[in-house]
């Protein structure tokens, strides 16, 4: 889908834009628009006349179809609910946007437009809401088909779409925030594919081809360690991961330089396991086909690394991607078995699906030969965060508040939202271990809190945040599929960054 922004007047809005369809937003009752108010005066009050009827729902979201009136140059007109001024807010423009996307993917107009000053939320601007509506539409019109002989629907018609700023000259701020949006959507379906891709496509290898294939489009710098080399190093945990599979693990590097050379990077750590059958400590067989959404963590690193890359922005950002399997198998880590980590601590590991902080733990201690400004790794980890936090906020631990408050504001802005937990020292003690430096589980009390003060343990000389995205990175059910989250906030904490920077 393309998109454009154009400054069309009310008048140009109603006479001239021959569109396939004009989104018009109306409020509570028969409230409407700016552009609505227009374009009811070009159609002889035909808007209010329809909205008359009752047939307009009062949610949020909720659309009607008008067609052929009389009066406006648009082929259709397409009403949209935004319902009570004093309670618009962004929960209601995510719903009025998906419902109008809803509703033109069911169309046969080949073009729309779209006047977003109509749909502002109160203090967050037009260049936030053009965001949110390319964001929120290019969602919308995700699929994922290309496993399917037969396609269960046709591919929509909507092929271009003209944001329309009534009046108002098309400023640079808003050209910016297209392009952003644009990279931000592409990316987001990037990661969203990768999770979709099944595991026995969906491979370590796999994922560093992918790898090596946006370096190339995107002139990245990229070097993929393979076992002999963290053999070498003396990546002892992720070693132990690996080990119940066939598939040759992998440690991704990826580096955008967007800035200054002498400038810090923004280093992200992306949990790859592209299936998690638990190992030796089996998971049961319900819903385990959705362990492959495990290497949520990694798509959402080489999502946000595309974007970033595809905007061209300003930042110097590096992804590194531990990707193994988790199986079980003669060859097999056993729970009790002790490790030496990169970190050269030692892991007894009491438990072979807590694999993804044996992957991470190794990770994370390379990342520090990047001398990185900050660390974010993102990952698939805890069963405990979705209880605790379900599938709504994303959970935030970090050892900076600065970074973590940061990383709460970019997640507001970009309304991929997370909610912070603790990591403190007092929960360390449920990782003691009679036999080694520590064990890899701390019992069910505050399950992805340990989890978090287990990595804790290899970042004490970074700055250091986790994001927990258990609850969030895919849907089950009817839906099932990988939401690209958290993309959206890992842009935007990365531009926002480099805004502050200068
Ligand atoms: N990948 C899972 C976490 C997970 C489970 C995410 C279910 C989403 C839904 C992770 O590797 C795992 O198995 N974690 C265990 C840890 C436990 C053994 C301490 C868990 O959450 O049960
Ligand atoms: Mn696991
Ligand atoms: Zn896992």
């Amino acid at each position: 889908m393309e998109f454009s922004i154009r400054a069309l007047t009310p008048a140009q809005l109603t006479g001239k834009a021959k569109t396939g369809c004009l989104v018009l937003a109306v409020l509570a009752g028969e409230t409407i628009s700016r552009s609505a108010q227009a374009a009811d005066r070009a159609a002889a009050g035909a808007l209010r006349r329809a909205l008359a009827s009752g047939d307009l729902g009062e949610k949020p979201g909720s659309t009607m179809l008008l067609r052929d009136v009389a009066g406006l140059a648009a082929k259709r007109v397409l009403l949209v609910r935004l319902g009570e001024r004093a309670k618009y807010d962004v929960t209601a423009f995510r719903d009025a946007v998906r419902g109008a996307a809803t509703a033109l993917k069911g169309l046969g107009a080949k073009d729309a437009v779209f006047p977003v000053a109509d749909f502002v939320v109160d203090r967050r601007g037009l260049p936030w809401t053009v965001r949110g509506t390319v964001l929120g539409l290019r969602e919308t019109f995700y699929r994922f088909d290309q496993l399917q002989t037969q396609k269960k629907s046709a591919a929509p018609a909507l092929a271009s779409v003209t944001l329309a700023i009534a009046g108002a000259p098309v400023t640079l701020q808003a050209q910016a925030a297209l392009k952003e949006a644009v990279a931000t959507a592409d990316g987001a379906d990037f990661a969203r594919t990768l999770g979709n891709l099944p595991p026995n496509l969906c491979t370590p290898a796999y994922l560093a081809d992918e790898a090596r294939r946006l370096a190339k489009q995107f002139r990245l710098g990229i070097e993929v360690l393979e076992r002999r080399d963290m053999e070498k190093l003396g990546m002892g945990a992720l070693l132990a991961v690996t080990r119940g599979s066939h598939q040759p693990p992998k440690l991704i590097v990826l580096r955008y330089g967007g800035a200054a050379k002498k400038r810090k990077p923004l280093v992200l750590v992306g949990k790859g396991i592209t299936f998690d059958t638990g190992g030796i400590s089996l998971k049961p067989a319900g819903e385990m086909d959705e362990m492959k959404f495990d290497m949520s963590g990694a798509g959402s690193v080489l999502g946000a690394i595309r974007a970033l890359a595809g905007m061209r922005a300003a930042v110097n950002v590096i992804g590194i991607i531990p990707t193994c399997e988790n199986m079980p198998g003669g060859a097999a880590t056993r729970p009790g078995d002790v490790v030496t980590t990169l970190s050269g601590q030692t892991v007894e590991i009491l438990n072979t699906d807590a694999e993804g902080r044996l992957i991470l733990c190794d990770a994370l201690t390379y990342s520090a030969r990047f001398d990185p400004e900050a660390v974010v790794d993102i990952a698939t980890l805890t069963g405990a965060c979705v209880i605790a936090l379900g599938h709504i906020a994303t959970g935030l631990f970090a050892n900076d508040q600065k970074l973590a408050d940061e990383i709460l504001a970019a997640g507001d802005d970009a309304w991929d939202r997370v909610w912070q937990m603790p990591v403190w020292e007092d929960y360390q003690e449920q990782l003691r271990s009679n036999f080694a430096d520590m064990a890899n589980i701390g019992g069910r009390p505050g399950g992805s809190i340990t989890a978090a003060c287990y990595l804790a343990r290899f970042t004490r000389n970074l700055r250091w945040a986790h994001l927990d995205v258990a609850g969030t990175a895919w849907r089950s059910g009817r839906e099932k599929g990988s939401t690209g989250r958290p993309v959206p906030l890992l842009v935007r904490l990365a531009l926002r960054r480099a805004a502050r920077a200068g």
